[in-house]
């Protein structure tokens, strides 16, 4: 098969990537699509051959770390190298605008895929699903607008990276689903979740690990808020507290995916303070 054409995604494209999305059965939303383009307006690709689109992928830039995720290529075409495209371009993008450093989360099929790109395992990032019941949550708080200083300076020292663009578009978008620990204006925890298609989905979910005891409080506030939903989370492996919590609340553990990196493979997060990833294509 010849190589595809690759040209950068715009809002025009948005009725293929649900196409795709509706394939996959990943519960993402068209509004989970548009918040992509405008979080990385020129990091979100289409691949096509002969004019006919077959394929996506999207590249989030950190500076000098960047992340890929929703690599999708529609079924009929699989096996013929688009994927390899389609990642070899995000890379390239990523790479120079000078992220020395990539990460993905690869579910199970993909990971030859990736190895053969040069991508290496770092830890299983577990996906648990639970159903949302009331629970106690008594020193928790509803996030607010003038919060997100302050829950964008706490999630840099654990995820090690600026993601403040996108925790101020969350919680601006669904203020109902974000929850912050503190005591004495010193923030300690706080919690975001966005609806998915047929669930929540949970993250970022951020606590100081020397103030774990907000943690299970924090997923409280939030299933409560959405008692009765379906719940979504993506925990690191190396975060035994977060595991734990869910453990204990009977959530289901799904088909994990495994973190791997490209580069120069700069460790910048703390997952001690992770106890759920933001979302599996951004970190
Ligand atoms: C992953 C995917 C984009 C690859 O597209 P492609 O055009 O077939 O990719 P290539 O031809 O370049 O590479 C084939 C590789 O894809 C991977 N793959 C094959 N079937 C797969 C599947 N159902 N799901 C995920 N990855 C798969 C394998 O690693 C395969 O390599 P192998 O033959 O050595 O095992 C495509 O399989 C897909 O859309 N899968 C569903 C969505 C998905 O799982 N995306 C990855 C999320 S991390």
């Amino acid at each position: 098969m010849s190589l595809p054409e690759i040209r950068v995604m715009t809002h025009g494209d948005i009725d293929f990537v649900m196409r795709l999305q509706e394939l996959v059965g990943w519960g993402n939303t068209r509004a989970d699509a548009e918040r992509s383009l405008y979080y990385e307006p020129g990091g979100c690709f289409i691949a096509s051959q002969n004019g006919v689109d077959l394929g996506i992928v999207n590249s989030y830039f950190y500076g000098d770390v960047g992340f890929i995720g929703n690599l999708i290529v529609s079924a009929e075409t699989r096996g013929g190298g688009i994927g390899a495209a389609l990642m070899k371009h995000a890379i390239a993008r990523l790479t120079s605008e000078g992220a020395g450093t990539i990460r993905l989360d690869g579910v199970q099929k993909a990971i030859p895929l990736y190895e053969r790109l040069g991508f290496k395992g770092e830890y299983w990032s577990l996906r648990y699903n639970g159903v949302a019941a009331k629970a106690p949550h008594h020193s928790i708080e509803p996030m607010v607008r003038e919060d997100l200083e302050k829950v964008a300076a706490l999630d840099r020292h654990f995820f090690g990276l600026d993601r403040a663009q996108k925790l101020r578009r969350v919680q601006h978008d669904f203020p109902e689903l974000c929850f912050k620990a503190s005591k004495g204006g010193v923030l300690h925890g706080f919690i975001m979740a966005k609806p998915g298609l047929s669930n929540v989905r949970v993250g970022p979910w951020i606590c100081d690990p020397k103030h774990s005891d907000y943690a299970e409080p924090l997923l409280n506030a939030l299933s409560s808020k959405v008692d009765g939903r379906k719940l979504w989370i993506g925990i690191p492996e190396l975060n035994k507290a977060s595991v734990k919590i869910v453990e204990a609340k009977r959530f289901m553990l799904m088909p994990s995916s495994l973190r791997m990196c490209y580069g120069a493979c700069k460790k910048v997060e703390d997952t001690s303070g992770t106890f759920g990833v933001g979302a599996p294509e951004k970190g």
